[in-house]
């Protein structure tokens, strides 16, 4: 008891005294606010109910109120010894300090001025978090707000993967992927304001493995068997011939008897590999895992000396790395356009004139739009007359989708252009596949990775003007 009394008439009283002024009640007033805010933002954040997802609220949460809060704190002690350094100048220091009496007007005064600016400051505080949470909740916010963002944005609501939300992929449900996210989104948020982030921006090995996002939805052992693509492709001359492939991938999977086949079967928990870059695109050293345990190692007849890395075991992101924002080459997306009628393949030479606009280069997307446009009216205004006056609005439709097909993979300010971003799932335009079967991934005894075209695919039709199968099966 005498401890206590010590203690109140020691610290407690002179703190009470002193910290009797505007400066250190505002700060009081600052801290309680801001405090009241985080812990229901903790509460409802823990009940699950309402609490968002989002990787950039950290910014709010761990970074503005916080600071608030510490701000607060400082202020009180600051408020103190102003007060007693101005009081010592006035030399009013009392020998003894008043007792804390709530009769006393002053220290009435003091606590009505607390509550009242606790009161308010909560009020703004709670607003402007309420509202930023808002806003970064919006499904625009991850895509849109932030403009290096802009590139996965871009290539996001044509992909399959449109009504899934980002965070589905890029986060790792629980509370380890809740903080790892937040804290990596705060980085970035910074990165951003200090205008440190790196152009262009990869994924490297940040993204969570496959079984904690992509395997929420997709079911590992579906036996997809066998893929029936088309491609059609249109030439370089004045026609803009049109010609097909028909490839029959095989898919496989795993059957009801367990058995597994085909490409997913192949490779799906059992192979593992190094890479050597940042990107996945040089694999000098591939590990089997055999049925009996025993490891088989192909080694890339280009490597030099000691391999040393961290393994990987292979999951769906290996192959399928651009499922929610696949950038296409040039001639894919000229391809895929024409294909649905746009540019018209009736205008002379507009896939050979489309691809030599979109692979020039720029220096940004309004002056790409600005030359695709004027280069495609002055080519059929002094090459084709009668196209010109004959199929204006054809050309202007060609120009639009020219220049929208550009602005959706090239992003000059981002140094992201044609080919920034590997698709590894094929091996025409990206060594993709071909990164392990190239034929010169070899065993000690010699045996390779297989490089057969039919093991992956029957090629049923290649680049073909009518293929037969097609009007066989109806598709023509
Ligand atoms: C279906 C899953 C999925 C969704 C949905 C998704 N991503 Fe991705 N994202 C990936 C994968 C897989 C990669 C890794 C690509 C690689 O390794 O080449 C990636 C990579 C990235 C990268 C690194 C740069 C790059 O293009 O490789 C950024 C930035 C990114 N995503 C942003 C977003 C944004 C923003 C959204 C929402 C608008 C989003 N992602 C939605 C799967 C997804
Ligand atoms: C929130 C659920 C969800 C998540 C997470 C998800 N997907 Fe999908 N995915 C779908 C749905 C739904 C479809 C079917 C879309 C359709 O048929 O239009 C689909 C289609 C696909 C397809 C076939 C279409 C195509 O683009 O070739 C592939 C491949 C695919 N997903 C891979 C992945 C990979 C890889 C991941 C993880 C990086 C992933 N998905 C994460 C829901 C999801
Ligand atoms: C070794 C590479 C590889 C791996 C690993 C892989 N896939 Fe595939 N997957 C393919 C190929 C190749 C196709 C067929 C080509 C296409 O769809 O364009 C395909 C097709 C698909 C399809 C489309 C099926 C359809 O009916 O359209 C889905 C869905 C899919 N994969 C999901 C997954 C999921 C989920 C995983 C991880 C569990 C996975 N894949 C792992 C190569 C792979
Ligand atoms: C990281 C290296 C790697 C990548 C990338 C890779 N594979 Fe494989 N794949 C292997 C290994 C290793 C084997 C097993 C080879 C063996 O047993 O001889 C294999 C086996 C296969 C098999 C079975 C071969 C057989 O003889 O039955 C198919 C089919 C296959 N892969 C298709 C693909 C396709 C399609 C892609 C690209 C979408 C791909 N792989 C990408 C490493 C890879
Ligand atoms: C390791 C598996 C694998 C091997 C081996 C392989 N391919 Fe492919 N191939 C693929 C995949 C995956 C795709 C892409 C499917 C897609 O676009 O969805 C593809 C696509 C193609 C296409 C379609 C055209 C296009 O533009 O996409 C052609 C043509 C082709 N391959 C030819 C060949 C030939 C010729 C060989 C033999 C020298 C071969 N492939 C060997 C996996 C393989």
């Amino acid at each position: 008891m005498a401890d206590f009394d010590n203690f109140k008439k020691n610290w407690l009283r002179p703190f009470l005294f002193y910290g009797n002024n505007r400066i250190s009640l505002i700060g009081g007033a600052l801290t309680t606010a801001s405090a009241l805010v985080l812990i229901g933002f903790w509460v409802v954040d823990i009940l699950g109910h309402g609490g968002s997802e989002n990787p950039y609220l950290g910014i709010i949460f761990d970074l503005i109120l916080p600071g608030v809060f510490i701000f607060g704190l400082v202020l009180i002690p600051v408020g103190i010894l102003w007060r007693r350094r101005h009081l010592k100048a006035l030399g009013q220091v009392p020998s003894i300090y008043p007792e804390v009496n709530f009769s006393d007007p002053a220290f009435r005064h003091g606590i009505d001025f607390v509550v009242i600016a606790t009161f308010i400051n909560f009020v703004i505080v709670g607003t402007a978090t309420y509202r930023g949470v808002a806003y970064m909740d919006t499904p625009n916010f991850c895509g849109q707000t932030c403009h290096v963002m802009a590139p996965e944005w871009g290539a996001y609501p044509v992909s399959t993967h449109a009504g899934v939300a980002c965070t589905e992929c890029h986060i790792t449900a629980g509370l380890t992927g809740f903080v790892h996210a937040k804290v990596n989104g705060t980085k970035q948020l910074l990165m951003v304001a200090a205008h440190s982030y790196p152009t262009p921006i990869m994924a490297g090995d940040k993204l969570p493995p496959a079984r904690e996002t992509c395997l929420k939805c997709h079911n590992p052992n579906a036996n997809i068997g066998d893929k029936f693509l088309v491609k059609t492709s249109y030439g370089d001359d004045e026609k803009n011939s049109v010609t097909k492939s028909i490839v029959i991938m095989h898919v496989g999977g795993r059957d009801q008897f367990g058995h597994l086949s085909g490409i997913h079967g192949a490779h799906m928990g059992h192979i593992e590999y190094i890479a050597t870059d940042s990107n996945r695109q040089t694999i000098p050293w591939v590990g089997k895992t055999n049925d009996d345990g025993s490891v088989t190692e192909f080694v890339s007849s280009d490597a030099k000396g000691p391999i040393t890395g961290p393994k990987r075991v292979m999951d769906c992101i290996d192959c399928h790395n651009r499922a929610a924002h696949s950038f296409d080459t040039p001639e894919e997306a000229l391809n895929k356009d024409m294909a649905q009628g746009r540019p018209s393949a009736s205008l002379p030479f507009v896939h050979k004139q489309g691809l030599v606009l979109m692979k020039a280069s720029y220096a940004s997307r309004e002056e790409a739009t600005a030359k695709i446009t004027s280069s495609i009216e002055n080519f059929y205004r002094s090459q084709y007359p009668a196209v010109w006056s004959g199929q204006r609005a054809q050309i202007d439709q060609a120009a639009k989708t020219l220049a929208t097909i550009y602005d959706r993979n090239v992003f000059p300010f981002m140094k992201v252009t044609w080919g920034s971003h590997p698709n590894n799932l094929g091996h025409n335009d990206y060594p993709g596949c071909f990164r392990c079967h190239d034929g010169s991934h070899n065993t000690k005894t010699a045996k390779s990775i297989t490089n057969d075209c039919s093991t992956c695919h029957n090629l049923v039709a290649t680049d073909e003007p009518n293929p037969k199968q097609l009007a066989d099966l109806g598709m023509q």
